[in-house]
């Protein structure tokens, strides 16, 4: 191991003020029971969370290095962190039953990270993960790059959405019938780093960057900056291949953007307020205020795009590996069951491909519910939808197939190993919507 790389500076910001950590000192990551205050109640909602935080911590580290990671298990029950999207050595991939052992009460795991990809990601449980992550065992990870762009700010939105009920709990009944028949559960309460409605303060002419993470068990969001322009510069933590504007993209839950946006110089004063328009009636999520101040000088630069990675013309004469039927049948151990082909985790039906070599998957959705697919250690593009060309310019890791859709992926494995493939709404996915892909040499 080479001393001076896990020498390098690591460190976390909290959301409110910043702390930080050297990597000779691994970050700690323990979740545990707490209490959160939201605005609505006069008592403190009890929740889990990681470090007694919600969200849980920020994590930063810069592509290139190693980052340690001690995480504690405080809970009641085992558990694990998975960091979404990241790929790095299988196993610290974080699947209890794949990857490692779950991580029992009262024990530890310490997840060593390469770094590779500079991004937005994020980390959560991958045990009993409808009712972790619901309860607030969630954060964001962010891969800085080697060069740091001058953005004038920075935004982090990690997107949230609680159950919760009128005494100020959350609703405690997991993976019902309701969720199961439905596309999971879908709260009443919408957040953005734990807060309900937040407002954000920038200065004329600034130059943001603001990444924007799905982190609930099943809402969709589609959010839309009323009156503001925004261009779409990465897709699930990697830079797009042409940027585009932000036109109500769809962020399933696992999915990430990050937007470049530049506030007007005369906006001085001006509030836009942020609105999710996936369901059909429009609701508030935040709002943007602009400062009466002096203008500031709009940074000028181009931000990183990915030009040639993994491109659709790869898989032209490749034949689909594998088709995925997705659909409900009755039985599992909550009395409806979501299937890949028929078959229930931990009896799926599974696949292995050799390292390196281009495949492509079908998933197609028999049902009429919506499942966002996500592949862990791989990005994928889309290559497919219905049958007709649909090329995307990005890659993803998590994609949402539609009722009744068909959604056709390219990717190429790059890593060795067995990664989980399942259904980002948690409660399908609780329910046997998983799989997974092994990558062998
Ligand atoms: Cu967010 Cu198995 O993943
Ligand atoms: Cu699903």
């Amino acid at each position: 191991m080479n001393i001076s790389r896990l020498m390098i500076v690591t460190f976390i910001i909290g959301f409110f003020g910043q702390l930080y950590a050297h990597a000779e000192q691994p970050l700690k990551l323990e979740a545990k029971d707490g209490f959160y205050q939201f605005p609505f109640f006069n008592t403190q909602t009890p929740v889990w969370s990681y470090n007694g935080q919600i969200p849980g911590p920020l994590i930063r580290g810069k592509v290139g290095t190693t980052m340690v990671i001690d995480f504690v298990n405080g809970l009641r029950e085992p558990s694990s962190i998975h960091w979404h999207g990241l790929r790095i050595e299988n196993a610290m991939d974080g699947v209890p039953g794949v990857t490692q052992d779950p991580v029992g009460p009262g024990e530890n795991f310490t997840y060593r990270l390469q770094l590779e990809e500079a991004g937005t990601f994020w980390y959560h449980p991958h045990f009993n993960s409808s009712e972790q992550l619901e309860r607030g065992l969630k954060g964001v990870f962010i891969v800085e790059e080697a060069e740091k762009l001058p953005w004038s700010q920075e935004l982090v939105w990690l997107m949230d959405d609680w159950l919760l009920q009128k005494d100020g709990t959350i609703y405690p009944q997991f993976n019902t019938g309701r969720d199961l028949m439905h596309d999971g559960r879908w709260g009443n309460v919408p957040t953005i780093n734990g807060k309900f409605r937040p407002e954000f303060i920038v200065k004329p002419g600034e130059r943001i960057r603001l990444r924007v993470i799905n982190g609930a068990n099943a809402r969709i969001f589609s959010p839309h900056i009323e009156g503001l322009p925004a261009n779409v510069i990465a897709v699930d933590g990697r830079p797009v291949t042409q940027i585009f504007p932000l036109n109500r993209f769809v962020l399933s839950p696992g999915n990430r953007i990050d937007l470049d946006i530049t506030i007007p110089e005369h906006a001085g004063g001006k509030i836009f307020e942020v609105k999710d328009t996936f369901t059909r009636k429009a609701f508030q999520l935040a709002s943007i205020k602009v400062n009466q101040a002096e203008p500031v000088i709009s940074p000028e630069f181009k931000p990183p795009i990915a030009d040639s990675f993994i491109p659709a013309q790869m898989f032209e004469n490749v034949s689909a590996a594998k088709t995925w039927d997705l659909n409900a049948i009755r039985g599992g151990k909550f009395g409806i069951g979501w299937t890949m082909n028929q078959r229930l985790w931990p009896d799926a039906d599974k696949v292995d491909y050799p390292l390196g070599v281009p495949r492509k998957i079908i998933f197609k959705n028999s049902s009429s519910r919506l499942h966002p697919m996500h592949i862990h250690g791989v990005f994928f593009r889309v290559l497919e939808r219905n049958g007709m060309k649909a090329i995307e310019q990005f890659t993803r890791d998590t994609v949402l197939v539609g009722p009744r859709e068909s959604v056709t992926i390219g990717f190429v494995p790059e890593h060795l190993g067995i990664w989980l493939t399942h259904c980002h709404i948690l409660e399908h996915a609780e329910a046997g919507m998983m799989t997974t892909i092994e990558v062998k040499n």
